[in-house]
């Protein structure tokens, strides 16, 4: 395989990739509008062939089977699929977290599945951003801390960092909790923050794994207004895993997986978010499951 073509970006050059500071203002068109579709913008990923088998002889499994598709840049993509149909493992091939056993991932035109254990952690932290279930923010520090992180971690200067975090964090709502630890937000709070932290290095994709899954209605809902406001606004590149009809109803395009493999696709379109919802609960119908939960 070839070696990595992850590009190595010198300081400069991943600073220019930070925010405008004046970011476009949301087009007149309707929201869901707004960001392209494939076809229209370069693809960010490209998922091809993959397979993933856990265990050997006695217990194998086969958590992906055949898994491609493409993602272009500024989508908004939904993976949804009943437990165990292979959605987190996909997540975890996608991101390096978790090693293929067939087939390639591609981000940005470079074959990441080829990629040299000693670059992994930094093809992490410049290209991604995550969003888990549990917000995973580090008690002893603040919001505003929390979420300069990455940035810190990349040596960005401190009065760029800075001035990121409070354009996010005013984007995403939160700017009152900037100064608070953990401990001292709510649930819906601390997920609000970890997505702040996830798209303040403007990474190519932003991965969310069940982002609402801990969180009740009015938080979930902030936090999907959270995500579409990143990727309207910064033209995020966002991958989102749900059991959620709901949940998924907020992006443009919904892959869902049965058995590790691809069941079929739903693409919003045009369509207002619920029409959207009821679609995909059609497609939930016909897999058998049983309401917004049951996937
Ligand atoms: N480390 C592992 N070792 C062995 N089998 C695994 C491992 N991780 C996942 N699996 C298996 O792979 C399959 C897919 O698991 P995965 O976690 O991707 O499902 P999921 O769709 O994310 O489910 P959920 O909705 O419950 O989170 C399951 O059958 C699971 O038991
Ligand atoms: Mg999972």
């Amino acid at each position: 395989m070839a070696s990595t073509q992850v590009p190595e970006k010198p300081a400069a050059q991943h600073l220019r990739r930070a925010y405008p500071k004046q970011p476009p203002a949301p087009a007149a068109a309707p929201a869901h509008a707004a960001a392209a579709y494939p076809g229209e913008a370069p693809r960010v990923l490209d998922v091809q062939h993959v397979e993933k088998v856990y265990g050997s002889r006695n217990a194998v499994t086969q958590a992906l089977a055949d898994v491609s598709f493409s993602v272009a840049e500024g989508e908004f993509m939904g993976i949804m699929g009943a437990s165990g149909s292979g959605k987190s493992t996909l997540l975890n091939c996608i991101s390096t977290i978790d090693t293929v056993t067939a087939g390639h991932v591609l981000v940005n035109g470079a074959d990441i599945t080829s990629i040299k254990p000693a670059k992994l952690t930094r093809f992490r932290r410049e290209q991604l951003g995550f969003i888990f279930q549990d917000s995973n923010l580090l008690d002893t520090l603040t919001a505003r801390e929390n979420i300069a992180l990455p940035l810190t971690i990349s040596r960005v200067p401190a009065r760029e960092t800075l001035s990121r975090v409070e354009e996010v964090a005013r984007r995403l709502g939160i700017l009152e909790v900037l100064d608070k630890y953990p401990y001292q937000m709510s649930g819906g709070q601390q997920q609000r923050v970890a997505a702040a932290r996830a798209m303040v290095t403007n990474p190519a994709i932003i991965m969310a794994d069940e982002p609402t899954g801990a969180l009740d209605s009015k938080n979930a809902r902030l936090l999907l207004e959270c995500l579409e406001t990143m990727n309207r606004t910064y033209r995020a590149t966002v991958l989102m895993v749900t059991h959620d009809a709901f949940a998924a109803s907020y992006t443009h395009r919904v892959i869902f997986l049965r058995d590790g493999r691809i069941f079929t696709e739903l693409n919003r379109g045009e369509s207002p978010r619920q029409e959207f919802f009821n679609r995909i609960m059609e497609v939930v119908a016909i897999m058998g499951g049983e309401g917004s939960d049951a996937l």
